[in-house]
């Protein structure tokens, strides 16, 4: 397993950004042990599905004028630019460098984005409501 403990590390009190963020999880947790055939779809989903993520990302932090939205956004981008670069050589069957960023980079990455960025907008989600 990549990433352990998600109900006590990672949930943020929003529940539809904690259901995304334990498909996001799982999904790397089948990539870390899935066989080459499988690895190739997973990969073209997790793909998918982290625009998806993204992408609402977005519109909450333009629903509650999340005050970092270009930080958030800009950090977005770069890593969706980085799965479409790695998507596209697995595609081709060449998954020996899409694993070592499934196993290596994205974990940290997902750890540290979930309790900064997301756990910020989070909090200014609540805010937000609270207002409402
Ligand atoms: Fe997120
Ligand atoms: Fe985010």
């Amino acid at each position: 397993m990549l990433l352990e403990n998600f109900e006590s590390s990672y949930v943020l009190g929003m529940e539809e950004m904690d259901n995304t963020h334990r498909e996001f999880v799982t999904l790397l947790n089948q990539l870390d042990t899935a066989s080459k055939s499988d690895f190739i779809p997973l990969f073209a989903q997790l793909l998918e599905h982290t625009q998806a993520h993204f992408d609402t990302e977005t519109e909450w932090m333009q629903t509650c004028n999340f005050p970092a939205i270009r930080e958030h956004i800009g950090e977005h981008k770069r890593v969706l630019g980085e799965l479409q670069r790695f998507n596209s050589r697995v595609a081709k069957g060449n998954i020996t460098m899409g694993r070592a960023y499934v196993q290596n980079q994205l974990p940290s990455w997902f750890e540290s984005h979930a309790q900064t960025m997301d756990s910020a907008l989070a909090a200014n989600m609540k805010a937000h409501k609270g207002q409402a």
